[in-house]
């Protein structure tokens, strides 16, 4: 999983590919180059094992000389150790051509021992290289005179070639090439990995995603899958794999760049967090009074008929987005409807078993998760109906959905999910209402009452976001903590769960979240004393047996925080507590996963981890 940028038109072709893999650096991080093609057609080619601010110093002190063409890459390993020699662009022998790759070739062994034997050389280990020696052979037995050619007239000769050589490969790709004899031209092509083109005047953009080159356009084109683009500085043109002509329709997005910039905050993560109520606040929107009226229904192609159709929700997803499905399942269920979770890796046989009539919700931020893809092919192919809750306009997720229910969050870049979590939940709780009202589970009065309460929600986020500092004064104190536990009960287990992974994501620290009922058939035996362990425990019908837990943790000589509320705090016994303000119980999780957020993040502070890319991940992880 990886970022890619394209750029064709002006002279500032190095500036507009770095700038776009810096935007693109929460796909991938570990190593990231750039390819252009200089006025006397040659090709430039710079690389570094490390992060986009090395390439950019490199290119500053080496820069290229004219250029109106190029790609650039941003990498997140999967075939090949992070070097300099595995980053892309990847070149063919001659040093003509230029791929840059996300996804996966999973025919490429084949392809490269064939290559090997018809004499090519290969300078990497990644699967990417071979698809530039394809596409060398492939202009070699199109048998042009590139000599007596103009480069324009080239076109369609590298055209077929990449056509052809696309034509070969298995696998998950979006993938861009330039031809350095050719350079008027890039073409790219997409196969279950998003790619999308930017149009502009007298320049244009290609990018893994939009936010690559949204200061220059907001007029974008998504490639569906089995699609090829050529891409010229006044035009652009659209074909199948099948070498058909494409007309496609550009749309206009909505956010701008400055939505992607830090404001002020010292990382995304703090500033993301800080975002949560309006993040709450645009995904309800008009989308919640009536409850059982129709505006959500409009906008979903539901009916209330539909909705009483459905035997069952099955919630899919993966990561944080997985826990926003198991807060899903706990208020589908307390509203007496079958409600299923399961992550969407650990999907593929279960889906067989849909029964007819089920509704799957799949559940993602980027829209791009292959696991989630992947699980709603399945899903589908079994004849369930697919409900798609994302915060990506033109996602893939979104193209593969029969119903599409956005979060309206922005652009979240950090790479550990805080205001999507929100947003989630948000169009979780949303959806659960409209269903819960449809159903007759709700009668109106309630549905208004669950209506009025949930849209007190952001401004209690706001409320509980005040004790930061009291949350970040906590978390130093446990700054050189080598493990953490989380627990709770019911609808806040999920929470537990979410708060573990916030800071084993980015602290590197190991921390368990648990039910926490569970705690005394095994777990219970690793606590030492002072161990530090997160007790969620506001006021609910669980309460009494979370004290209870929490009692038990302490006799082993747990240090416990207490997330509550005023009347809980009463009940709970713990060294510190962090007082939330007061919600209805069900309502709780979208307040009591913000200080552990915090936590996570002010832990994560004192430890100087690089927190909004942390070691070993990426944003979207569009590999299974
Ligand atoms: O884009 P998605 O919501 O599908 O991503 C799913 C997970 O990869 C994601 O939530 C991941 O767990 C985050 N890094 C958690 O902070």
């Amino acid at each position: 999983m990886c970022g890619i940028t394209g750029y064709i038109g002006g002279n500032k072709t190095t500036e507009v590919l770095i700038d776009g893999l810096k935007r693109l650096e929460y796909r991938g991080y570990d190593s990231c180059g750039i390819a252009a093609v200089d006025s006397k057609n040659s090709l430039y080619l710079k690389r570094v094992s490390g992060r986009v601010d090395a390439l950019e110093k490199l290119v500053r002190e080496e820069p290229v000389k004219g250029s109106h063409v190029g790609v650039g890459h941003t990498r997140w390993a999967t075939h090949g150790a992070p070097s300099e020699d595995n980053a892309h662009p990847h070149t063919d022998c001659t040093m003509q051509v230029v791929v840059v790759h996300n996804g996966i070739i999973e025919n490429y062994l084949d392809l490269k021992d064939k290559l090997l034997a018809a004499g090519h050389k290969f300078k990497s280990e990644t699967d990417t290289e071979v698809i530039a020696h394809i596409i060398e052979e492939k202009l070699k037995s199109l048998h042009v005179q590139e000599k007596a050619m103009r480069a324009d007239m080239l076109e369609p000769v590298f055209f077929e070639a990449f056509r052809r050589a696309v034509a070969d490969l298995r696998g998950s790709f979006a993938l861009s090439a330039v031809w350095a004899k050719c350079p008027g031209m890039i073409l790219a092509a997409r196969l279950h990995s998003p790619l999308v083109v930017g149009l502009g005047k007298g320049e244009n953009f290609i990018a893994s995603d939009v936010s690559a080159f949204l200061k220059h356009t907001k007029r974008v084109v998504f490639l569906n899958d089995g699609e090829l683009a050529a891409v010229r500085k006044d035009g652009i043109d659209f074909y199948t794999f099948q070498g058909k002509k494409l007309a496609k329709e550009p749309v206009t997005i909505q956010w701008d760049s400055t939505m992607a910039e830090k404001g002020g905050y010292k990382h995304f993560m703090l500033k993301e967090i800080h975002e949560q109520a309006g993040a709450v606040e645009n995904t309800l929107r008009g989308r919640l009074l009536p409850l059982g009226g129709d505006a959500l229904k409009a906008e979903l192609g539901f009916t209330a008929e539909a909705m009483r159709g459905f035997s069952l929700v099955q919630f899919i997803a993966c990561g944080t987005a997985y826990h926003a499905c198991l807060v899903g399942r706990g208020l589908f269920e307390n509203f007496g409807m079958n409600a299923y979770a399961d992550f969407a890796s650990e999907f593929t046989d279960r889906a067989k078993l849909l029964a007819g009539g089920a509704l799957v919700v799949a559940v993602s931020q980027s829209g791009e998760t292959a696991d989630t893809l992947f699980a709603v092919s399945e899903a589908r192919a079994a004849g369930a109906k697919v409900l798609a809750i994302t915060n990506t306009v033109g996602s893939t997720l979104t193209r593969e959905a029969d119903y599409v229910l956005y979060t309206h969050c922005g652009p979240e870049i950090g790479v550990a999910s805080t205001k999507a979590f929100l947003g989630q939940l948000a169009a979780i709780y949303l959806l659960a209402g409209h269903f819960a009202a449809a159903r007759g589970h709700l009668d109106k009065t309630d549905a208004r009452r669950y209506a009025e309460e949930l849209l007190k929600i952001p401004r209690l986020i706001e409320e509980t976001l005040e004790k930061e500092a009291e949350i970040a004064a906590i978390a130093r104190g446990f700054s050189s903590s080598e493990h953490f536990l989380f627990i709770s009960r019911h609808i806040n287990f999920p929470i537990a769960l979410e708060g573990a992974l916030k800071i084993k994501e980015i602290s590197y620290v190991h921390a368990e979240g648990y039910a926490a009922g569970e705690m005394k058939h095994g777990p219970i035996a690793i606590i030492y004393k002072g161990m530090p362990l997160l007790a969620v425990a506001p006021s609910s019908r669980v309460l009494a047996l979370v004290a209870g837990n929490v009692e038990e943790a302490k006799a082993r000589g747990a240090d416990v925080v207490a997330i509550v509320d005023e009347a809980s705090q009463k009940v709970v016994k713990a060294s510190r507590y962090i007082v939330l303000p007061r919600t209805d119980e069900l309502f709780t999780p979208l307040l009591s996963v913000i200080p552990l957020q915090l936590f996570a993040y002010y832990i994560a502070l004192a430890k100087n981890c690089d927190i909004d890319k942390p070691r070993n991940l990426a944003k979207s992880v569009t590999v299974r």
